[in-house]
């Protein structure tokens, strides 16, 4: 079950493994502590505070495991049901293993669920997000691009009578791949990359628009958008022949701005009868820094409808914005929009284990028309984080998410911030990056756009 090539670990000095681990990871979780200690000062009641320096500590102890680069130990059992999947695997397969010769891919998530169980097995503060304000900082610092697409996106997608069969079906076209690239690109502010952004550097990674989106198309090195479009054109006939609509999920990535990129196209996917239901799966707790828990998701619309995030704005800028996150949050009243969280995504497993580890969540996602994987890490558990050839086949390159009776539509729509890259056209293109920009695995600036049929039962 597993793909001819190493995966990436620690110790492989030539990949950003080595940095991540040995580098990034332990200033993230500084970070985190400096975070917690911010709300320890915060605090009065002495049952809380006592609650949260223990926690603290914990994460000390964390700390120096993993700048000793000491062994992976199992997860304390705090009752959380991901438990037997995270200990299962450790028995299994890392047993004696420690942060740097374990996969890459496993060690990182490892720690961030190390870090979850420093709050887990506490009182008061099971559910602590150490990410939680940077989340939220960040997205009320893109304004401009927050507007731009409110302001534009705020009318329902309708198409105006004179318009023929023909013509509406080209407008629906454009619209979907203009809007499949804010949804890929959205997926470039990811802050475990960017700790410390200033505004202008957000600004231009989230710079949306007609003109930046043909420039930016270029950079998507593997390209399956018109292949994709070609499923999506073909779900609305079959689907909206037989009365039900279609049905597409995300598996979500990070939350703030990418979130709303995501909302942004889901809407779309509603509105032009694409999709009758839309299911978003995000994490039960903080993970890779940015990624969507069901308190980002929750604050994401209501701070839209009520929030005060945005003093300079004008009023017609925050009407537009209150009016979408209004709509949004009726979608999800009418079962249109559907936010769930599967203990599996927050684990150390990658997809090509999600039918054998997770079954109830591969049949769950087989009756799905379309499973939209978000970003980054999602790609590297798609593709088992390995030194897979540039120009292996996507298919080939997420083994049973492709192959296995059921496995459904995937798509990856990923900005590459990691060493994993497959679906290129040729190996050589890959290599000339090599050659002439060094860094282009990790800026963000080149993305993927790819698509599995999959194996529908
Ligand atoms: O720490 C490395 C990493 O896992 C990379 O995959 C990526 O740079 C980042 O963290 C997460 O990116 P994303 O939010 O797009 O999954
Ligand atoms: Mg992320």
């Amino acid at each position: 079950n597993n793909p001819p090539w190493p995966a990436y670990r620690g110790y492989h000095e030539y990949s950003f493994a080595y940095a991540t681990m040995g580098h990034r990871l332990p200033t993230i979780l500084g970070k985190a502590i400096e975070d917690t200690i911010r709300t320890l000062n915060d605090q009065s009641a002495e049952d809380k505070v006592v609650d949260l320096v223990k926690c603290v500590e914990r994460m000390d102890d964390l700390m120096s495991d993993l700048s000793g680069n000491q062994k992976l130990r199992p997860i304390i059992d705090d009752g959380e049901g991901d438990i037997p999947l995270w200990n299962k695997e450790i028995a299994k397969y890392f047993q004696g293993k420690d942060f740097m010769n374990a996969p890459w891919l496993f060690a990182e998530a490892y720690k961030y669920r190390r870090l979850h169980e420093c709050f887990s097995i506490s009182q008061y503060w099971k559910d602590y997000d150490v990410f939680f304000r940077q989340k939220c900082d960040t997205f009320s610092r893109s304004s401009d691009a927050v507007f731009e697409l409110s302001t534009r996106f705020v009318e329902p997608f309708t198409h105006a009578n004179h318009l023929s069969d023909g013509d509406k079906l080209e407008k629906e076209r454009l619209m979907f791949l203009e809007l499949t690239q804010v949804c890929l690109w959205g997926n470039s502010t990811d802050l475990s990359l960017l700790i410390n952004m200033t505004e202008d550097q957000i600004k231009s990674l989230q710079s949306t628009g007609g003109e930046h989106l043909a420039a930016t198309e270029k950079n998507i090195l593997g390209n399956h958008m018109s292949r994709l479009w070609e499923t999506i054109k073909d779900i609305k006939e079959t689907r909206g022949r037989s009365g039900a609509g279609g049905r597409i999920d995300f598996v979500l990535d990070n939350a703030g701005f990418e979130l709303y990129c995501d909302c942004v196209y889901a809407d779309f996917l509603i509105q032009s009868g694409i999709a009758s239901q839309v299911r978003f799966h995000g994490k039960r707790f903080a993970w890779f820094v940015s990624d969507v828990t069901r308190k980002d998701w929750e604050w994401l619309l209501n701070s839209m409808v009520y929030g005060q995030l945005f003093p300079k704005a004008t009023d017609a800028e925050l009407e537009s914005l209150r009016r979408l996150g209004r709509r949004w949050k009726q979608y999800e009243k009418e079962g249109k929009w559907v936010y769930e969280q599967h203990a599996f995504w927050c684990t150390g497993y990658t997809y090509w284990d999600l039918h054998t580890e997770a079954p109830d969540l591969f049949l769950h996602l087989s009756q799905s028309d379309l499973v939209i994987f978000k970003g980054d890490l999602n790609h590297r558990k798609l593709t088992y984080d390995c030194a897979a050839p540039a120009s292996t086949p996507f298919d080939v390159a997420i083994g049973p998410m492709a192959t296995f009776p059921g496995a459904p539509r995937v798509a990856s729509l990923r900005t590459i911030k990691s060493d994993v890259v497959v679906g290129f056209e040729s190996d050589a293109i890959a290599e000339q990056l090599d050659q002439d920009e060094a860094g282009w695995k990790i800026s963000g600036k080149y993305a993927v756009v790819l698509l599995s049929d999959g194996r529908p039962g």
